[in-house]
């Protein structure tokens, strides 16, 4: 009841659009994306019609000559009046479930955008024996359904046929993304794929970093068109596809030729830089783990009222930072943390580990934390006895683990731990004047720019950080220079990089 009251407007529309994975393309992506399938065609398959954005594309580009076919689930939309159109044909189906028996020469899609925790077990194991059918193994549970319809697509693909999908960048990026590639790579010819630059991203009100992947069912070649649009609503795109790929001289497109194999082991979505070896990365300064993750931020979590309420002992909390949002600066200090305590935000960890006795305030609140059912609850039942907290040394430096602002390094000098909404960063050498050093390098726009590459990316400029990743970020040759970053040498010596 109470989370409900927080959603924001049109939370429930979004997610009703979310189960259904429906989100529109804008004109000027879809009008690319036909433009590249109806070369040597009379026929499009659209698999996933929806309002008809690529039969309107493809009327807008003057292909009143080639037929549309679409398919979608929900009749309603195809009851929309541009399916009126004589060179069209939609039909209800379910094109995971019951896919059309031809091939084609020609498929465009925006598959729905379903995110794994959204299918049901009955539609995964489906999912599951489609891409064992397909590419011959099946693929880790957390793709989405979106990446099952290019597997399904590709396979309805007429050999020399032509494919264009937009999709998430998680395609490229998730832990499924390896055994999917190999599979394409090596059986179809990746001919362009185009990226977009956060402020021209296709979808601004979506949280998705979105790609299009523009395929032909021939041999594969050893060199791709990667292309980063930087515009929205361009007519750019349109005229580079258009061209068959040959003008290159766009004001709003960045295309370069990249090596298939390096390019996919870099993840797709990422740039060329990422390809040349960098000879400093965060590990040579510092090591990384991720926040608390306490299973129940609920439970664990407390405010300073609430603490004061259940009679806690101060050798049974710690202070804590929970929510990114919490901190809005790049340094958090003791004020910071005690203006939050104010506005009655949790500032405690409920933090037991290690304590031979507990004292009857502290039992009390774990006899409710047992009422709340939390010693079933994934996380905390692997935990003897449930109630044990996870422990962390106050880490110097926090990492915000997901946002948008360019300052994601933050100097701890509150002194708090941090959950799991941030990482804790350790510098190897324990000085702070080289704590500083190692922040400023960090924060750096030039180190900054280096998080795309290990990150993964969310759309409007939005990267998530996992530790292992965090630990692996390029840190430029220059900026080590510049800050004058050391490593503890044998010995506990400081040696200067480069040495
Ligand atoms: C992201 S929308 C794209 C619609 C349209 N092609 C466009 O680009 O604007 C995806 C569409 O797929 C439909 N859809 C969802 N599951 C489907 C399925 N299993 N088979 C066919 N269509 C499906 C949704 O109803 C939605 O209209």
């Amino acid at each position: 009841m109470i989370r409900h009251q927080c959603l924001p407007a049109g939370w429930s529309e979004r997610e009703a659009l979310r189960d259904k994975g429906q989100f529109w393309t804008p004109g000027w992506i879809a009008e690319a994306m036909v433009a590249y399938v109806a070369k040597d065609t009379d026929l499009i398959f659209d698999p996933a019609a929806g309002r008809g954005a690529f039969l309107e594309a493809l009327l807008k580009i003057g292909r009143q000559d080639v037929l549309y076919f679409g398919t979608d689930t929900d009749k309603d939309l195809l009851t929309d009046k541009i399916y009126n159109n004589k060179c069209c044909l939609v039909e209800e189906r379910d094109f995971i479930k019951h896919p059309p028996l031809n091939k084609f020469r020609a498929i465009v899609a925006n598959p729905p955008y379903i995110r794994h925790h959204r299918i049901d077990n009955d539609t995964k194991l489906l999912l599951k024996r489609l891409s064992v059918r397909i590419i011959g193994h099946s693929i880790d549970g957390r793709a989405g359904y979106h990446i099952f319809f290019l597997i399904q697509a590709l396979n309805l693909l007429e050999k020399n046929g032509r494919l264009a999908f937009i999709m998430p960048a998680d395609t490229c990026e998730g832990t499924f993304a390896g055994k999917l590639w190999k599979w394409i790579s090596e059986k179809f010819c990746i001919e362009a794929v185009i990226t977009f630059e956060s402020m021209a991203t296709p979808f601004p009100s979506v949280d998705t970093n979105a790609i299009i992947f523009m395929i032909k069912n021939s041999r594969p070649v050893e060199n791709i068109l990667w292309v980063k649009s930087n515009e929205a609503h361009s007519t750019d795109l349109l005229k580079f596809v258009s061209s068959d790929f040959k003008t290159h001289m766009f004001d709003s497109l960045e295309i370069v030729s990249r090596n298939l194999g390096v390019a996919i082991a870099t993840g797709l979505t990422r740039p060329q830089q990422a390809q040349s070896g960098f000879t400093f990365r965060l590990n040579a300064f510092a090591t990384v783990m991720r926040g608390i993750a306490t299973g129940s931020n609920e439970f664990f979590f407390l405010t300073a009222r609430q603490v004061k309420e259940l009679a806690i002992p101060a050798e049974f909390i710690k202070r804590a930072i929970g929510r990114t949002r919490d901190v809005t600066g790049d340094i958090l200090t003791v004020a910071d943390v005690n203006n939050l305590e104010d506005k009655d935000r949790p500032t405690y960890l409920f933090s037991i580990n290690g304590h031979s006795e507990l004292p009857d305030s502290v039992s009390r609140y774990l006899e409710i934390g047992q009422l709340m059912g939390l010693s079933d609850r994934p996380l905390i039942k692997q935990r003897s006895p449930w109630y044990k907290m996870e422990t962390r040394e106050v880490p110097p430096l926090l990492f915000a683990y997901l946002g948008r602002r360019n300052t994601r390094f933050i100097l701890n000098e509150a002194g708090v731990v941090p959950l799991t909404g941030f990482l804790c960063v350790y510098p190897l050498c324990k000085d702070k004047a080289y704590t500083i050093k190692l922040w400023e390098a960090l924060n750096h726009p030039d180190t900054l720019s280096n998080l795309p590459l290990v990150g993964k990316s969310y759309g409007s400029g939005a990267i998530k950080v996992e530790p292992g990743n965090l630990s692996v970020l390029p840190i430029p040759q220059h900026i080590v220079k510049q800050y004058e970053l050391k490593r503890p040498a044998a010995g506990g010596q400081l040696s200067l990089f480069p040495d």
